[in-house]
């Protein structure tokens, strides 16, 4: 069943000195129930702006949006926040936890706002949640002591406490090193296909794209499938357990050759 699409997104901005930024021009995307999504992109192609509408913390200048088949244009602030905590979880490349706050009272934060009983039962929700990703000893700790491999996974945890629908994790991987990115990575698919979510990535890297079902690009604004769509059922099995970067494919690595060209440039 459809979470989201968009239809005809677009979002400008206007600007004070300068004639007004077009930063996504007829964006047609769908996501569904357990779909597998990456976008890759040039830094400035749009990618954290798409994934904002996606959250649904930012509305579209132009199109349609409709969550759980409802348009997103006819509710109010506050119907979206709550949405928002309910039905999607973040992940950012700079896990922004809060410090201060020990593992524990980072992954119960989301559940402070929840009116059913997981408000009640949010410390043992977020100790399984913990455990789940590895970190059942180190519930106590705070966020400054721990490596980035495990900030990441306390993020994860956190996104994940509420059993969000939907999953949106812009560049998850961007401030880890490339075995804990994909171990990371691994963990997040694991735990999003336990609790049925879908999981839509942006990254820079084409070995985490290649481990979604669906790759699409961003460039300037437009949004378009990468021709490397796998056969039927997507990546299979084996290449998603497979070491990263152990399989390649021409078109992503034709990404990967830009975005290596910008970085070094
Ligand atoms: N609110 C805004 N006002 C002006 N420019 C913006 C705003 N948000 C994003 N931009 C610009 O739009 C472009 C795309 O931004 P962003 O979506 O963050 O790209 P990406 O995540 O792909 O690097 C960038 O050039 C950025 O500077
Ligand atoms: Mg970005």
């Amino acid at each position: 069943m459809s979470i989201i699409s968009l239809e005809g997104v677009g979002r400008t901005v206007e600007r004070p000195d300068a004639p007004p930024l077009t930063i996504l021009s007829s964006v047609d995307l769908e996501i569904a129930d357990g779909d597998r999504v990456s976008v890759v992109g040039r830094s400035g192609s749009g990618k954290s702006t798409l994934l904002n509408l996606l959250g649904l913390l930012d509305r579209p200048t132009q199109g349609t949006i409709r969550f759980d088949g409802a348009e997103v244009r006819r509710l109010s602030d506050a119907r979206l926040a709550r949405l928002r905590g309910a039905s999607i979880g973040f992940v950012f490349q700079q896990f922004n936890l809060l410090p201060g706050r020990t593992a524990i009272e980072n992954v119960m934060t989301p559940l402070l706002y929840d009116r059913g009983t997981a408000f009640w039962r949010r410390e043992r929700l977020a100790t399984e949640m913990l455990g789940r990703v590895g970190l059942g000893e180190r519930i106590t700790s705070m966020p400054d002591r721990m490596s980035g491999g495990e900030q990441q996974r306390v993020a994860i945890a956190r996104a994940l406490v509420r059993r969000p629908r939907l999953i949106l994790a812009d560049e998850p991987t961007g401030a880890l090193d490339l075995e804990t990115g994909g171990t990371v990575m691994a963990l997040m698919e694991e735990v999003a296909r336990e609790t049925g979510a879908a999981l839509v990535t942006i990254t820079h890297d084409p070995a985490i794209a290649r481990r979604a079902v669906r790759h699409l690009r961003l460039d300037a604004g437009v949004i378009s499938p990468l021709d490397d769509e796998p056969g039927p059922g997507g990546t299979s099995p084996a290449d998603a357990t497979a070491p990263i970067g152990a399989v390649e494919r021409a078109p992503l690595a034709r990404v990967a050759a830009t975005e290596t060209d910008e970085v070094l440039a």
